[in-house]
């Protein structure tokens, strides 16, 4: 036994070693691929796991996150940074390392996470002694109103406890738990939704020459006992050969997709890097029961239909069962009456205080783009109970639709909540809110639950008319002919309103229309072109829409599709939905312009967004439409809708 064990940790030890000579000695050029598709970025600070996210800041971790339910900005800082240098810094398969001086002593710093356990280690390269200070802090999670943090931690029984010799530990609820560890004793103070502590750290000439600092989470009574903590603490090189076997067979799998254009395969597999890491599964969750794709680790932590939607079109490239897994949670939290929910959230104590409801979920629904994401899954080979669980719910959804949503009985559907929307703030919204505000009482007796004067949008209504027809095909599969006809019926009608009332011959553009009295609203944005992914153009109209496209003042911007036409007085470049441009629509009008035989255009569009992307290297929530900047969320889920596009690019 005692050999075996001695064998077992020389393999261990000889790993270790063999990493560390790949990844020490041999640091590749930044930006990079090495050898054997190891994946090498510059500069990058995110690394994931399961619930756990964090970034490499300053020195230390300037951010984590653990679901809904924790966070720290910062984690860990180095107090009083004097004569810091960074000499290089390196993300290696998830893992960021950078290699830095502080006063003039040589180290190594490393920040992993894999699942929901975090190690940061500053490994001292040089015999110098040094003595360094960190400190940091824990708290409650709120996502953009502190006062939130009070009323949580009383409703979730946030419980803080310092543990003897090792550190602490935090519970929501004595369900998900977080333990803080580190080879250095923590000064902890506790306060009611925070916990500040301090390490002071004295790294010798050759004894210790390391400062470890982790943290574990766990959900349920699953708990983790001292020596575990100690012996994470002891052995980072675990936890990082784990990780890189993750990120290797994830590579391995995305390989099997074939050959990609040489100048885009590095950007290939750090976007299924983003969509995959995004994944999460929260044991234990009474709503969220199977897995899911978080939109981003990093600030959105909890699971939404459009996002979601998307997120299955692109998992279905990779694997069938992945992508309907993706929507199983959405499909259970259909409600009775049908409809789908917006957002499941992780934290009901955060939903309750952002939307004052008693539940995981608002009273509002998101874009319906499922029936999109349904009919790529179907197509790419769904199971037979999938199809028939995704009929049943999305029928009971355009039923829902026809009862809640649209109130006058013209097979146009209408937002009632701007956030219903998924374009939050937009431009689009300016009026109907406005009205709203003088006619309230009015509005109120149409729907329950109102936020702005009902609005029949272009992008809405063409989803609505997949969606039908999306219906039609599933109804016709499960051999319901009279419910494909039915569908066929619904899909025409809606399809013949949007012809009928949304295009303007004068400014040859598609608009969203008043509810009540049909008027076009008249603010240019890309929803238009969701026209041209629907098919629901003419020839003509869709030549008028490439112009307006293809036009330098209105979308043809730095980053192209800009959320409000550049034209527009309200135009604001760095604007959230008010001048952003987001992925998304660039997906939709990609395929649309193919769908007209505008391959071209379509080209250049894609190619003029993915140039950035390359050159940032990023795969933001939005971009500066004026600048390119990349800007909201790091490594954010639907972006990755551009890995559909690099397939098709390369294959021509
Ligand atoms: C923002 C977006 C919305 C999206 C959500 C999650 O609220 O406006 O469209 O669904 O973030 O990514």
């Amino acid at each position: 036994m005692r050999k075996l064990c001695l064998i077992i940790s020389l393999v261990i030890l000889l790993g270790f070693y063999t990493i560390t000579l790949l990844y020490t000695n041999l640091y590749p050029p930044e930006g990079e691929i090495m050898p054997k598709g190891i994946l090498v970025l510059k500069d990058k600070r995110e690394v994931v796991g399961n619930l756990v996210a964090a970034q490499l800041g300053d020195i230390g971790i300037s951010f984590f996150s653990f679901g809904e339910y924790f966070e720290a900005k910062p984690l860990l800082m180095l107090t009083k940074p004097t004569e810091v240098e960074i000499k290089g810094h390196y993300w290696i398969d998830g893992v960021t390392r950078r290699i830095l001086t502080i006063e003039g002593v040589k180290f190594e710093e490393n920040l992993i996470v894999y699942e929901d356990t975090l190690i940061y280690n500053l490994i001292k390269l040089s015999s110098k002694p040094i003595r360094l200070k960190f400190k940091g802090s824990l708290q409650v999670f709120s996502w953009f109103n502190p006062d939130f943090r009070r009323y949580i931690a009383e409703l979730a029984k946030v419980t803080f406890e310092t543990l003897e010799e090792l550190g602490l530990k935090a519970c929501y609820h004595n369900t998900y738990c977080l333990y803080l560890t580190s080879n250095y004793p923590m000064h902890i103070k506790i306060e009611k939704t925070k916990v500040t502590y301090e390490i002071n750290v004295k790294l010798e000439s050759d004894e210790t020459n390391a400062f470890t600092f982790a943290v574990v989470g766990t959900i349920a009574k699953e708990g983790v006992k001292p020596e575990d903590l100690r012996r994470i603490i002891k052995d980072p090189s675990s936890l990082m050969l784990k990780k890189f076997t993750w990120i290797k067979r994830l590579f391995e799998k995305v390989h099997k997709l074939g050959e990609i254009q040489s100048k885009y395969s590095l950007l290939w597999k750090y976007m299924w890097y983003v969509i995959l890491s995004n994944r999460v599964h929260v044991k234990q969750h009474p709503v969220l029961k199977n897995p899911f794709t978080m939109p981003s680790k990093f600030v959105f932590r909890h699971q939404w239909l459009w996002d979601s939607a998307f997120h299955a079109i692109i998992l279905s490239m990779l694997d069938v069962q992945v992508a309907e897994e993706e929507l199983l949670n959405l499909f259970e939290a259909q409600k009775p009456d049908g409809r789908i929910p917006h957002e499941i959230f992780l934290s009901k104590e955060f939903c309750k205080l952002f939307w004052k409801v008693d539940d995981y979920s608002p009273w509002t629904t998101q874009p319906p783009v499922i029936a999109i994401a349904i009919d790529y899954i179907v197509n790419r080979g769904a199971s037979r109970e999938f199809i028939e669980r995704a009929f049943r719910a999305l029928d009971r959804y355009d039923r829902w639709f026809r009862e809640y949503r649209d109130a006058d009985k013209d097979q146009l559907m209408a937002y009632v909540d701007p956030l219903e929307s998924g374009w939050d703030d937009s431009v689009r919204w300016d009026k109907p809110i406005a009205v709203f505000k003088y006619r309230t009482k009015h509005y109120r007796k149409l729907y329950k639950n109102i936020r702005m004067a009902p609005v029949e949008a272009v992008d809405l209504n063409c989803y609505i008319y997949i969606q039908r027809k999306v219906l039609a095909e599933l109804a016709r599969k499960l051999g319901l002919e009279n419910l494909a006809e039915e569908y066929t019926k619904l899909a025409e009608e809606t399809a013949l309103k949007i012809r009928r009332y949304m295009w303007d011959p004068e400014t040859n553009f598609f608009y969203d229309i008043m509810e009540e009295n049909h008027e076009q609203i008249k603010v240019k944005t890309p929803a238009a072109f969701v026209i041209l992914y629907a098919g629901l153009a003419t020839k003509e109209q869709a030549e008028k829409l490439v112009e307006h496209l293809l036009n330098p003042r209105e979308f043809w911007t730095t980053f192209p599709l800009p959320s409000v036409s550049a034209d527009d007085p309200k135009y604001d470049p760095k604007g959230y939905w008010r001048g952003r441009s987001w992925i998304n629509m660039i997906w939709f009008t990609y395929w649309g312009l193919k769908k007209y035989g505008f391959e071209k255009e379509a080209r250049m569009l894609a190619e003029k967004a993915l140039d950035i992307m390359l050159k940032t290297f990023t795969c933001n929530e939005n971009y500066n439409s004026l600048t390119g900047e990349p800007l909201g969320a790091p490594d954010f889920g639907w972006s990755t809708l551009m890995l559909s596009i690099i397939k098709d690019i390369s294959q021509d």
